[in-house]
């Protein structure tokens, strides 16, 4: 199948393009780089013998992201093109609500008017906010966003749950709800690029271990966890990468009873505190980190991990790489973009 993947330069975008192609795919990457560097292609071209074919451009413009519909033969989207900053939302939401909501209106009506019929969304486990219980499942209630980037995928799943209903089974889809996605190509050839003082906390921790942080700040030590540290489901990014080629699968595949939308958390499973995630990798790596506590960062929630049952049932997907090869490979890559 060719399979358009816009936002295929970035982090999760790019090792799903690997995915892909291994499961015998064709993608074909839009991208505008905003949030990437072109040399991403370099790494893709390494590790695939080739380079994708890759058109760049931005997805909220409709006559571009039009030519490239009619120019090729597309029967399936990924669409990973959004800003992801919660800050900048909160500073800039109007940035947010264009280019998160405007790309998939977009790209969701050329899907529609050329007939492809299989469209795989990128949502978020912040959709549900502080959670009720633990873990959390598919039916637990959303709660209202607290950044303007976590409203556009509560609205982007709303969007694409409408438009696939309203097409009368000509369009069916899947929205993920990814937990907290970490690690690189095995490789060492692609991974997370952040641009400017990391905030999440993987790349904060590698550039720590590589020097060129002074010392990472783990933020509150009095969550009511067990060492007081907040709690959240790691996924490898090579995992989350192949969660997008099962459900791909399963929208080619499936029985018309299926649902025609549909949204699947992907996670491990599995929760695990930021003082666990910083021995873990001290212990893998043999590097020590500095770090300290300091106070609660605004806005984190105590404890985010995923039921990740339905996925497993649904698309026979679950994860499978540990969080010890996630930081390894997180640190590979940091090793070789230092270098
Ligand atoms: P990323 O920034 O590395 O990749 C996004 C890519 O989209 C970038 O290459 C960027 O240049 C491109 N892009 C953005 N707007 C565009 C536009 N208008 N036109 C063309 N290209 C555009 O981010 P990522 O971590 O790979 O995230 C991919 C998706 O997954 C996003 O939708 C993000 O919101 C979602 N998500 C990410 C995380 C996470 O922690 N990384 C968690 C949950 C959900
Ligand atoms: N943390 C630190 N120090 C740091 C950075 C983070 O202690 O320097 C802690 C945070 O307090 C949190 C944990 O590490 O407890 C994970 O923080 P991240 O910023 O890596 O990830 P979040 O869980 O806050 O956010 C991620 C994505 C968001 C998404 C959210 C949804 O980055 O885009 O998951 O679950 F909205």
């Amino acid at each position: 199948m060719n399979i358009l993947v816009t936002g295929g330069a970035g982090y999760i975008g790019s090792h799903t393009v690997v995915e892909l192609t291994k499961a015998g795919h064709v993608p074909i990457i839009l991208d505008d780089f905003r949030n990437s560097r072109e040399s991403v292609l370099d790494g893709l071209e390494t590790i695939l013998g080739s380079r994708p074919k890759t058109y760049v451009g931005d997805c909220t413009d409709a006559d571009f992201v039009e030519t490239v519909f009619l120019a090729e033969q597309i029967d399936g989207v990924i669409h990973f093109a959004a800003l992801k900053a919660v800050g900048e939302s909160i500073e800039k939401p109007l940035l947010y609500y264009r280019n998160n909501i405007g790309s998939l209106v977009t790209v969701l009506d050329a899907t529609l008017r050329h007939g492809v019929k299989a469209f795989v969304f990128s949502s978020s486990a912040t959709v549900y906010g502080e959670p009720d219980s633990l873990p959390i499942k598919e039916t637990d209630p959303r709660k209202p966003a607290t950044s303007p980037y976590g409203n556009t995928k509560q609205i982007g799943e709303d969007i694409l749950r409408d438009t696939t209903l309203a097409s009368a089974g000509s369009l069916r889809s899947i929205a993920l709800r990814y937990f907290n996605p970490i690690g690189a190509h095995e490789s060492g050839t692609i991974g997370e690029l952040p641009l400017g003082i990391p905030n999440n906390l993987v790349p904060y921790l590698t550039q720590t271990a590589a020097g060129l942080r002074e010392r990472l700040t783990i933020f509150g030590d009095d969550y009511e966890t067990a060492d007081g540290t907040c709690i959240r489901d790691y996924i490898h990014v090579v995992d989350l990468a192949r969660a997008h080629i099962a459900a791909l699968d399963h929208l080619f595949s499936s029985e018309t009873d299926q649902p025609a939308y549909d949204v699947y958390n992907v996670g491990t499973g599995h929760g695990t505190s930021v003082a666990e995630l910083v021995e873990t990798f001290e212990r893998e790596t043999g590097v020590k980190v500095p770090h300290a506590i300091g106070p609660r960062r605004h806005g984190d929630i105590s404890s985010c991990y995923a039921n990740a049952d339905k996925i497993r049932r649904t698309l026979g997907w679950s994860a499978e790489i540990p969080l010890s090869q996630a930081l390894t490979d997180s640190w590979r890559w940091q090793q070789n973009i230092t270098a």
